[in-house]
């Protein structure tokens, strides 16, 4: 049965104006977008969402740079929709990042790494009732 993630296209892509092409190897990957808008993120919404990297050394600087511009939230649906979506975006690091995926192609560094996506089913859910509510997913 097709399932749900969770994307944001991240203020390096959409400054670099690859919403579309990000978007496209998502939908040529099987995924559908279901739900999708463009939002400035607040540093409260940056804090809450990472709350879980808050220990972290990178947290501080990823708050900032998730509010340094714009983002694309997305709900993504298809067939094992967490993983195929990680598939496609790549490793976290570039650097790291197979041939063909958004990251290897699009991604500046390991902060600016133009793609987030849930990794688990279970955070995909918390992370979509984060941005979205029912009635803005269109199925
Ligand atoms: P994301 O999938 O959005 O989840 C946490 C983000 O922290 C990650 O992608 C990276 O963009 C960012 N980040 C910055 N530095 C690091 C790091 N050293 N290790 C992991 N993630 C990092």
């Amino acid at each position: 049965a097709a399932t749900r993630t969770f994307s944001i296209i991240k203020p390096d892509a959409t400054r670099r104006n690859l919403t579309g092409a990000i978007t496209k190897k998502l939908e040529d990957a099987g995924l559908r977008v279901v739900a999708s808008k463009r939002i400035h993120m607040t540093r409260d919404q940056a804090e809450g969402f990472y709350a879980v990297h808050k220990e972290r050394p990178f947290y501080n600087d990823l708050c900032a740079f998730m509010t340094s511009g714009p983002v694309v939230v997305q709900v993504l649906e298809g067939e094992n929709a967490v993983l195929r979506n990680r598939e496609v975006m790549g490793a976290t690091n570039p650097a790291d990042a197979a041939e063909g995926t958004i990251r290897k192609e699009f991604a500046e560094s390991i902060e600016a790494n133009s793609v987030h996506g849930s990794d688990s089913d279970e955070n995909a859910k918390i992370e979509i009732d984060f941005f979205f509510k029912p009635e803005e997913i269109v199925g």
